[in-house]
C-alpha cells in the first residue's frame, strides 16, 4: 500500500473523513491544509489573520503561504516515512512546489474522491447546521466548487503526466462503504 498519498476531490467529497481514517490505518500523519489554516485562524497567528477572510469567501490562500506551511510540516519527524495529504496541493503551482520539496516521483498515489454536486452541497449544508463552519454557506460552497473546478481539477491530469496514478473512487454511500472502496483500490496498487 502506498505511503505517500494525496487525496483529491471537490469540497464535501469526504477527503478529510476518509484521509483521517486511512492515515490511522496505515500509520502515517494526516496532513490537512484546511485543518492547519483553521487552527491558525483560531490561534490568531499572522497567517491566520491573512487567511481568514479568504477562507470565508471560499477563495484560495496564496500559494507561497500554504507551501511554506506544508514545507515546515513535512520536515517534522513523523512525516519521514510517509504522509497523507488532504486539501494540498490545490493548484498546479502547489503541486510543482511540492515536487520540488519532496522530489519528483516521490508521491506514490493520488486518490480521487468523486460525488455529484447535489450531494456535495447537501453534505456541506448539513455540516453548516451541525458544526457551523464559516465557509459552509450556500454562496461560499458554490464558490469553493467553482474554484475547485478551475484551480484544482487540473491536477487530475498533472499527476499521471508525472508518473503518479490517479485512482478514482466513488464517494457516494456510507463512510464505511467509501473506505472499503479506497482500501480495495489501494490494495491493487
Ligand atoms: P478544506 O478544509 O480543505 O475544505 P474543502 O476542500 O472545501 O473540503 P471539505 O472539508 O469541505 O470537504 P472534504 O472533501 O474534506 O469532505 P469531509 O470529509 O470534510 O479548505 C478550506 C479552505 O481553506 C479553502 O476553501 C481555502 O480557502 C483554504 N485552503 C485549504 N487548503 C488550501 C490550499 N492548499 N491552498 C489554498 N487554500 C487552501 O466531509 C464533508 C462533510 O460530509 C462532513 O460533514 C462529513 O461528515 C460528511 N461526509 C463525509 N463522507 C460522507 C458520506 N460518505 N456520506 C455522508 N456524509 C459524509
Amino acid at each position: 500500500m502506498g505511503r505517500r498519498i494525496v487525496f483529491l476531490g471537490p469540497p464535501g467529497a469526504g477527503k478529510g473523513t476518509q484521509a483521517e481514517r486511512l492515515a490511522r490505518a496505515i500509520g502515517v500523519p494526516h496532513i490537512s491544509t484546511g485543518v492547519m489554516l483553521r487552527q491558525n485562524v483560531a490561534d490568531g497567528t499572522d497567517l491566520g489573520l491573512e487567511a481568514q477572510a479568504i477562507m470565508a469567501a471560499g477563495e484560495l490562500v496564496p500559494d507561497d503561504l500554504v507551501v511554506a506551511m506544508v514545507d515546515e510540516r513535512l520536515g517534522q519527524d513523523d512525516a519521514a516515512c510517509g504522509f497523507l495529504l488532504d486539501g494540498f496541493p490545490r493548484t498546479l503551482a502547489q503541486a510543482e512546489a511540492l515536487d520540488a520539496v519532496i522530489g519528483e516521483g516521490t508521491m506514490e498515489i493520488a486518490v480521487l474522491l468523486e460525488a455529484d454536486e447535489d450531494e456535495l452541497v447537501r453534505r456541506l449544508m448539513q455540516r453548516a447546521v451541525d458544526e457551523g463552519r464559516d465557509d459552509d454557506n450556500e454562496d461560499t460552497i458554490r464558490n469553493r466548487l467553482r474554484v475547485y473546478r478551475q484551480e484544482t481539477e487540473p491536477l487530475v491530469g498533472y499527476y499521471p503526466e508525472h508518473g503518479v496514478p490517479v485512482l478514482p473512487v466513488d464517494g457516494l454511500g456510507t463512510i464505511d462503504d467509501v473506505f472499503a472502496r479506497i482500501v480495495a483500490v489501494l490494495a491493487e496498487h
